[in-house]
């Protein structure tokens, strides 16, 4: 049975206003679907998906309400950061000029048309939400480039399903993926599932066969993990420790084959001190084996190509690193790539890349930077692509999900960033499970 506070009642019965009453409606409705008993009110950060005002379209409202409220001084009660770009059309926030994506579902709109762009970064709403103190970082990652990250045991409201491993598990802060402008214009939550210490704990003990050293192998793992275990918290033993991308990489691909919020690496991860602790001092649910056949199962089910000839590189999911940036031009440097190579990354770290010396080693190789979106979430590739190279499993799977017509499906090539480089400089794919 859920309780409000005097506030929230207040809130849900419209004295407040319009805007609160419906936002208080839309968290009443999630606390009810999810069996919350209550609202927390969170202390951490928010990012939520622009521009919509609710993740639920009957608890959204129009532009006039919102100025409203903002001309009236209305605020984010938390730090609060935008993921990807806007949602209308998800395009490039920077390097869009050369990209040559029609947007999905409309064959009339190109993401590299003036226009079209304007209109797909949705200024007037944006402009709206920065007045409320919204950073507009439009990032997947925006916990690698914004200069705020919550705390341990704080209460946050994520919406990117690649970032709440990282609060939850690298962190220690707690988040449902559940970030709306409901939850971080309030500054409230359901408070059910991460918020809640018993449900943090591990239930299923995942074992492996070989130590998981490189990025590919993080990446792999961490899908065939979150296949195996679903929605079940997992403790990870014997694997090695993960660098931050491979922190990265490992937390997209598990909530990709299953939806991991939170997982522990004893030892590694700040909830984890040791394998007992992660277990809450009780026995495992269930003890599961990702050995060598499952992580060549999760490659192959990961690459889906007849062909070795790719036709477009995409480097980027999760958007990269400052350190995966200076790799990749080093890899890149005094070289020219056969095909097009798009490199992603967050818009805060364009002109880092640029002043750095990256940009101008990307374009006098022929690669394009971009910033803030990525082809899975626009939907689109350029016309006549087939055949698309990609070193992320939530990339690869995302993609593929986006042409369910067999007859049309595009290709993806899946391996590791070396693999990518070479298919760019050379045209063929010659990855394959090591
Ligand atoms: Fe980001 Fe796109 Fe991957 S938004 S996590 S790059 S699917």
């Amino acid at each position: 049975m859920l309780k409000l506070t005097d506030d929230e009642k207040r809130m849900l019965q419209g004295e407040d206003g319009f805007v609160p009453q419906i936002c208080m409606q839309y968290l009443v409705e999630v606390c009810e679907v999810a069996g919350a008993e209550k609202l927390i009110d969170l202390d951490g950060t928010g990012d939520f998906h622009t521009p919509m005002t609710s993740m639920s379209p009957f608890y959204a409202f129009p532009i006039e309400e919102l100025k409203k409220i903002v001309d009236a001084g209305a605020h984010f009660k938390i730090p609060t950061f935008a993921n990807k770009s806007p949602f209308y059309m998800l395009p490039p926030v920077q390097g869009w000029e050369k990209c040559n994506v029609c947007a999905s579902g409309n064959k009339n709109c190109q993401h590299n048309d003036p226009e079209f762009h304007k209109e797909a970064m949705c200024e007037e709403w944006i402009e709206l939400y920065r007045r409320m103190g919204m950073m507009t970082t439009h990032s997947c990652a925006n916990y690698m480039t914004s200069t705020y990250l919550p705390t341990m045991g704080q209460h946050c409201s994520w919406n990117e399903s690649s970032a709440v491993p990282y609060c939850n598990a690298n962190l220690g802060a707690r988040t449902n993926i559940d970030g709306s402008f409901a939850t971080c214009f309030l500054g409230k939550a359901a408070y059910y599932d991460m918020h809640i210490t018993e449900n943090r704990y591990a239930t299923v003990l995942v074992k492996t066969e070989r130590t998981i050293k490189t990025d590919i192998e993080w990446d792999v793992f961490g899908f065939a993990v979150g296949e195996d275990v679903g929605v079940h918290v997992p403790v990870l033993t014997g694997t090695g420790k993960p660098t931050t991308t491979q922190i990265m990489k490992l937390n997209s691909a598990m909530n990709t084959g299953g939806a991991v919020r939170m997982y522990h690496i004893p030892g590694s991860t700040p909830e984890a001190p040791t394998l007992e602790f992660a277990l809450n001092g009780k026995k495992p649910k269930r003890v599961t084996m990702i050995g060598e056949a499952e992580l060549k199962r999760a490659y192959e089910t990961l690459n889906y190509h007849t062909s070795d000839e790719v036709d477009l590189v995409y480097l980027g999911c999760p958007h990269l690193t400052i350190v995966d940036l200076m790799l990749i031009a080093r890899k890149l440097e005094g070289k020219k790539c056969k095909i097009p190579l798009w490199i992603m990354t967050a818009p805060w770290l364009y002109d880092v890349a640029k002043n750095i010396g990256y940009l101008k080693i990307y374009e006098d190789a022929g690669a394009h930077l971009m910033t803030g979106t990525c082809p899975a979430a626009m939907g689109a590739v350029p016309a006549g692509v087939r055949n698309l190279a990609v070193d992320s499993a939530k990339q690869s799977y995302y993609i593929t999900g986006r042409y369910p017509d067999d007859d049309n499906r595009l290709q993806v090539c899946y391996g590791s960033q070396d693999d990518c480089v070479d298919a760019a400089l050379t045209g063929r794919w010659h990855g394959e499970w090591r």
